[in-house]
This record gives structure tokens, C-alpha cells and sequence, in this order.
């Protein structure tokens, strides 16, 4: 029993987790996206399901496999998509992760046909998404709620405002500036900051790593409540 319980620490818990780009269409056959290869979110995804926890994965446009039959891969493209599976879950889940590079903005209508080279300059009218991480912070009752930020900028500082303005427990803070870490990489410099905003500056690790160190977060919350 107490070997079971310390070799599978989140057995019982439900783990919501997003993951990928989004796509956002801009006529049958190009959209706006970027580089997340979602590697992060299907690492924690998969270090989750070994701890013993029931995962949903909610993931954007990507190749990666869930490695468990512990995980259940709901598959979107754009952002409005995964907003609507994240509130599908999320009243039921005790912990939810943010690891998706959700568009910020999309076209404002989508051309129903292929869109023609008639002009010598074309633009495009955007619109905001909707945030999905503040939208679930908004509605939070007793979930864990974990985002990521990727700032290039007064990085502490941001990140702070983003854990005040989307109600979470706890940010990792994915730090650009040093080789080796970020989108399309096998390694991650992160630096967590919980809601009290202690922050904790890591060693560059590989994502894996990095999705251990964000659950033993989630373990040690389990054990304070
Ligand atoms: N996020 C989200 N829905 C969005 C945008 C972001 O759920 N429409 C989540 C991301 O998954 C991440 C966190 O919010 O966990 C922060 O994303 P980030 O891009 O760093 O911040 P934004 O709030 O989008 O602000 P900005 O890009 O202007 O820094
Ligand atoms: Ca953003």
C-alpha cells in the first residue's frame, strides 16, 4: 500500500493538460501557426500517466504519440477548439497545465475559397482569441492550475502579472535567452514563481526533466492539502 502510494503519487488525481501550437485558419488551405513541436506538454503528459495519473490531453496540430494508455489525446486545431475541450474536462480535473502556444490572434473571417494573388499587397484582420488559461482561472474552485510564459522581456515581472491575471498557483517561466532552450528544442531553462511569488531559477534540463520537476510541484501541493 505505502509503496504503492510513494511509487505512484498522482494515482487518483485527473490531470487536464494542454499542448501544441493552435492553427488559425485563414482560407481552406493556410492558417496562422508557430514552432511549438508540443514536446513540453506531452513529456509532462506522459511523466503524469507514470506517476499514475488519469490524463487528458488536449493537443494542438502535432506528430508526438502519447506513450500510455493512461492518456486520453483530444485532438484540435485552433484556439476556440481548445477552449471549448479544456471546459469540456475541467470541472472534473484536480490539476490543469498550460503548456499550449495558443494563437494570440486569428484572421477575423476565414475565406470560404482559396484566397487569389489579384493584388500586389494583401493584409489580413485580426482578432483576438480568447485566453483559455485566464478563462479557467476565472472559473477555478479547487484545481491546481499551472501556465506557462514565454517573455523576452522584464521577464519576472510579466510573469508575475500573468499569475495575478489569470489566477494561477503556479507559472513556468521559459527563459529565451539561453542556448538550448525553447520551441523546437530537446531542453528547457525555467524558472517557477508560485502565487506567493517565490521564484526559483532552474538549470537548464531537458524537458523531460523539466516535466518532473513541474510535477513533483503538483505531488508536494497534494501533500500540503
Ligand atoms: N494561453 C492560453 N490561451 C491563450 C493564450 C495563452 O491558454 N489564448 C496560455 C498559455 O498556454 C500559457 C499562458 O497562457 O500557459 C501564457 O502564454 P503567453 O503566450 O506567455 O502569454 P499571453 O497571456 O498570451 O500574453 P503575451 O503573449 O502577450 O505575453
Ligand atoms: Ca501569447
Amino acid at each position: 500500500e505505502a509503496d504503492l502510494e510513494s511509487k505512484l503519487p498522482l494515482k487518483g488525481k485527473k490531470i487536464l493538460i494542454t499542448a501544441g501550437p493552435t492553427y488559425e485558419a485563414i482560407d481552406p488551405v493556410r492558417f496562422i501557426g508557430n514552432h511549438s513541436s508540443g514536446k513540453m506538454g506531452f513529456d509532462i503528459a506522459n511523466e503524469a500517466a507514470k506517476l499514475g495519473a488519469q490524463v487528458i490531453l488536449v493537443a494542438g496540430p502535432t506528430h508526438l504519440k502519447a506513450k500510455s494508455s493512461a492518456i486520453e489525446v483530444v485532438n484540435v486545431v485552433s484556439a476556440q477548439e481548445m477552449y471549448d475541450a479544456c471546459h469540456l474536462y475541467y470541472n472534473d480535473v484536480d490539476v490543469t497545465i498550460a503548456a499550449a502556444a495558443v494563437a494570440d490572434y486569428r484572421p477575423k473571417v476565414v475565406a470560404l475559397q482559396k484566397i487569389k494573388k489579384t493584388t500586389d499587397e494583401f493584409s489580413i484582420d485580426l482578432e483576438k482569441t480568447k485566453d483559455i488559461l485566464a478563462s479557467l482561472g476565472a472559473i477555478k474552485k479547487n484545481q491546481f492550475l499551472i501556465g506557462f510564459a514565454l517573455e523576452t522581456q522584464n521577464e519576472i515581472e510579466n510573469a508575475k502579472l500573468k499569475i495575478q491575471k489569470k489566477n494561477l498557483d503556479l507559472i513556468v517561466l521559459n527563459s529565451l535567452q539561453d542556448e538550448g532552450a525553447g520551441f523546437k528544442k530537446e531542453t528547457n531553462k525555467v524558472t517557477f514563481i508560485d502565487k506567493d511569488f517565490k521564484i526559483e531559477p532552474m538549470e537548464l534540463k531537458t524537458k523531460e526533466s523539466v516535466a518532473t520537476d513541474i510535477l513533483n510541484k503538483v505531488i508536494s501541493y497534494f501533500g500540503k492539502i
